[in-house]
C-alpha cells in the first residue's frame, strides 16, 4: 500500500514531539495513521533505548506493538498512561471527535480516558467544522449483539436520523468486534445537533449500548497532515 505522505507526517511531528524519556506507558491507537507512528515510535525507542510499555487499543493495535519489538501492556495492568495517540474519523473545532471507522471505539476510549493527554494524528481532511459533514457514514456504537434490533430502533425513536447494522465487505451478517459485539452506525443530521454532550449520554443509557465512537472534548492535541507533508498542529 503506497504510503499517505498526509498520514505519515501527522504521526511523525506527534511521536517526535511527544516520545521522549520521561513518558513510560503510552496507549496505542487503531487504524491507518498508526501505523506510521508507531514506526516511528519503534525507531526512537531502539535508538534512545528507551523503557516504554504499549499498550494497545485493538487486535491490530496489539499485533503492531509486537511486530515492532516494542513492550506490550493491558489495561488491566496499566490504568493511568502519560499519553495515548490515535486517529480519528472526523475532529470538529470544539475537539469533540468520531472514531470507530475501523470498528475499535470501545478500546480505544477505555485507552484515551485512561490518558494523562490523549494526541490525535490524521490527515488534515478530517478537520471539520461541524461532526457529521464529512464523515458521513454515522457514529459507530457498539452493542451487545441479542440486542441490536431493540438498540436501533430505541436510537431512532429517541434522536431520530437512521440506524444501519455495519455489515463485512467479504462475509455476510454484521461486523465482529474484538469483543465479538455489533456494531450500529448511527446516521444524524448535524445541523440538528447542539449539544454532543447530551447526545453521547442519551446514546450511552440506551440498552444494549456498550460503547460509543463519540469522544466528546477529550483531544489534549491534534495533529492535521496535509497531503503536501506539512502538518498544522492544533491545541
Ligand atoms: C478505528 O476504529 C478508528 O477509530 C480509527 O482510529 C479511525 O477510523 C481513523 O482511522 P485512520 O487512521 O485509518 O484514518
Amino acid at each position: 500500500m503506497p504510503v499517505n505522505l498526509a498520514k505519515e507526517s501527522a504521526a511523525n511531528a506527534a511521536v517526535d514531539e511527544q516520545i521522549h524519556n520521561d513518558i513510560h506507558i503510552i496507549g496505542v491507537g487503531s487504524g491507518s495513521t498508526i501505523v506510521p507512528a508507531v514506526k516511528r515510535i519503534a525507531e526512537i525507542v531502539h535508538k534512545n533505548n528507551l523503557d516504554l510499555i504499549c499498550v494497545p487499543t485493538s487486535l491490530q493495535a496489539r499485533e503492531l506493538i509486537l511486530s515492532n519489538g516494542l513492550k506490550l501492556g493491558s489495561l488491566a495492568e496499566y490504568q493511568e498512561l502519560d499519553l495515548a495517540i490515535d486517529g480519528a474519523d472526523e475532529v470538529d473545532e470544539q475537539f469533540n471527535c468520531i472514531k470507530g471507522g475501523g470498528g475499535c471505539q470501545t478500546q480505544e476510549k477505555l485507552v484515551a480516558v485512561c490518558a494523562k493527554r490523549f494526541i490525535v494524528v490524521a490527515d488534515e481532511k478530517k478537520w471539520s467544522p461541524c461532526l457529521g459533514t464529512k464523515w458521513t457514514k454515522g457514529i459507530p456504537i457498539e452493542v451487545i449483539p441479542v440486542a441490536y434490533k431493540l438498540t436501533k430502533k430505541e436510537i431512532e425513536k429517541q434522536l431520530g436520523g437512521e440506524v444501519v447494522v455495519r455489515e463485512g465487505t467479504e462475509k455476510l451478517g454484521p461486523v465482529l468486534t474484538d469483543q465479538g459485539n455489533f456494531i450500529l452506525d448511527w446516521k444524524f443530521d448535524p445541523v440538528k445537533i447542539v449539544n454532543w454532550f447530551d447526545v453521547n449520554r442519551t446514546l450511552k443509557l440506551v440498552p444494549g449500548v456498550v460503547e460509543t465512537g463519540l469522544f466528546v472534548n477529550m483531544i489534549y492535541k491534534g495533529y492535521f497532515g496535509n497531503s503536501d507533508g506539512k502538518v498544522e498542529i492544533r491545541t
